[in-house]
């Protein structure tokens, strides 16, 4: 029998990335002018990397014998990563991503513990292998902001 709490964050995660997909998507197109470009080339690459840690996660609650949600199960939190009303307002939308790595090494840093604290191994391999796309996403989006800053 898989442990709760594990589940519990995997089914969360899983649920997560999803939006995290929906939201990058959205800005991806959303976002107007010459400034946008490198952020929606950006997020066009994240989208793919977002979706195949779906795909790792629903994959390992598939391993465990537990459910992996669809979209009625589904609750947004992603407030601050919604498309900007003014679409050249890309400093939002970075404000955003931040937002959402943030959120998401907390979820995955939470999954490590759990899976070591309920001695699973691989599920705690693919959290810590996920976290540290997240902390790269983090650090590229840092590197986007400083730039915005400081013009
Ligand atoms: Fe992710
Ligand atoms: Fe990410």
């Amino acid at each position: 029998m898989s442990d709760e709490e594990v589940t519990r964050l995997l089914q969360k995660a899983y649920q997560d990335e999803i939006e995290t997909v929906m939201n990058y998507l959205s800005n991806s197109i959303v976002l107007d002018g010459v400034r946008a470009e490198e952020i929606k080339e950006s997020l066009n690459v994240d989208i793919d990397e977002e979706l195949q840690h779906a795909r790792m996660l629903g994959e390992r609650l598939k391993q465990l014998d537990e459910n992996v949600p669809g979209s009625e199960a589904f609750v947004a939190n992603q407030h601050s990563l919604q498309p900007p009303e003014n679409t050249t307002d890309v400093q939002a939308v970075i404000q955003g991503v931040l937002d959402a790595e943030e959120d998401a090494i907390s979820t995955y840093r939470a999954l490590v513990d759990a899976a070591e604290t309920a001695d699973d191994p691989v599920t705690e391999d693919l959290a810590v292998t996920i976290l540290a796309d997240e902390e790269a996403h983090r650090t590229e989006f840092h590197g986007f902001r400083k730039e915005y800053v400081e013009d």
